[in-house]
């Protein structure tokens, strides 16, 4: 079994949070591999990693590869368009086909909610959810909660406000699992129409009107507009949205001093966020995209890595 007892990482709901820790702090150690002239070390020589993504990505794909190569690990992409699925092939066979070339993890991007998770009961090869449908994104709850603590020092106490698309968002349900798992307040914001009945039970505060919402917070974390998940007209046009419920500068000055301000990506600038507030100096999203290199190799190194208590840098560069 792996260091910390899973052989996938599925979503955040799987995680203690002892091993949410773990992986923050095994991420802490290994961010400064990114900051050297020669970008490696041999942790994971003889890896094979597969980046399967059945949907578009720019960070989360490009962020594995970087972290797996950081790590010396032999990557491998494989996306819909360019495989035997388009003849057919279900997603089953691909895995099984892929599992028999022996790959140490498959990271899994797909549009169906579960697919993730039905992956991991057909083969051996670790599965790292990257995305499922309106499910999780773990890594990218993990990254937002590493940029944090980072940024505020602490997780536990803060008071998070969640704002937009709540309900076609795995970045909102991976954030509100792992934020109240980690002792932070959340409340979410956004069109009713966007809000899941019943979201109160996952121990968070509904507060419609985002100037409401945003008062006090510490933190405040914006989604983008799913507009290709939605099956039916959930607001009247987008500059309504804009108008209502979008980020301003002038809404923002409502939260605490020294409140960050967390985007995911990719931006609908002008939609809901402004570009002044995601340039602005209250703006860690490019920091959120930096962390998730750190955070990756973590997971990467914890599931596929050496024996405990290794040093995960090996102080040692590769060649
Ligand atoms: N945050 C995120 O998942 O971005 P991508 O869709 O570009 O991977």
């Amino acid at each position: 079994m792996t260091k910390f007892g899973h052989k996938d990482l599925l979503g955040m709901r799987q995680l203690s949070v002892q091993e949410i820790n773990l992986i923050l702090d095994t991420a802490e150690s290994l961010k400064a591999i990114s900051a050297r002239d020669i970008k490696k070390v041999p942790t994971l020589r003889g890896k094979s990693i597969v980046n399967f993504f059945y949907e578009p990505s720019t960070r989360t794909r490009t962020s594995f590869d970087v972290a797996a190569k950081r790590l010396s690990a032999d990557t491998f992409s494989l996306s819909a368009s360019t495989s035997s699925m388009v003849k057919g092939e279900t997603l089953v066979d691909t895995a099984r086909n892929l599992q028999a070339m022996r790959p140490d993890v498959i990271v899994l991007r797909h549009p169906s909610s579960g697919a993730p998770h039905m992956l991991a009961r057909e083969v051996s090869a670790g599965i790292i959810n990257a995305g499922d449908g309106i499910n999780e994104h773990p890594t990218q709850a993990l990254l937002d909660l590493y940029t944090i603590r980072e940024k505020m020092g602490r997780i536990k106490g803060l008071k998070v406000v969640i704002m937009g698309d709540i309900s076609h968002s795995r970045v909102a349900r991976s954030n509100i699992i792992g934020l109240t798992k980690m002792g932070a307040e959340v409340t979410l914001s956004g069109p009713p129409t966007m809000m899941p009945i019943g979201i109160e039970t996952f121990g968070v505060n509904v507060v419609a009107d985002p100037a409401e919402a945003i008062w006090g917070k510490d933190v405040v974390m914006v989604l983008r507009i799913q507009l290709e998940r939605q099956t039916r007209v959930l607001f009247p046009s987008i500059r309504e949205y804009a108008a209502f419920f979008g980020l301003t500068r002038e809404i923002l000055q409502g939260a605490n001093e020294g409140a960050i301000v967390m985007h995911p990506g990719p931006l609908n600038r002008g939609v809901e966020i402004t570009p002044e507030v995601a340039d602005g100096p209250w703006s860690v999203i490019l920091d959120q995209v930096a962390n998730g290199v750190a955070v990756r190799m973590a997971v990467l190194y914890l599931l596929i890595g050496g024996a405990k208590g290794d040093n995960v840098d090996q102080g040692r560069r590769s060649d």
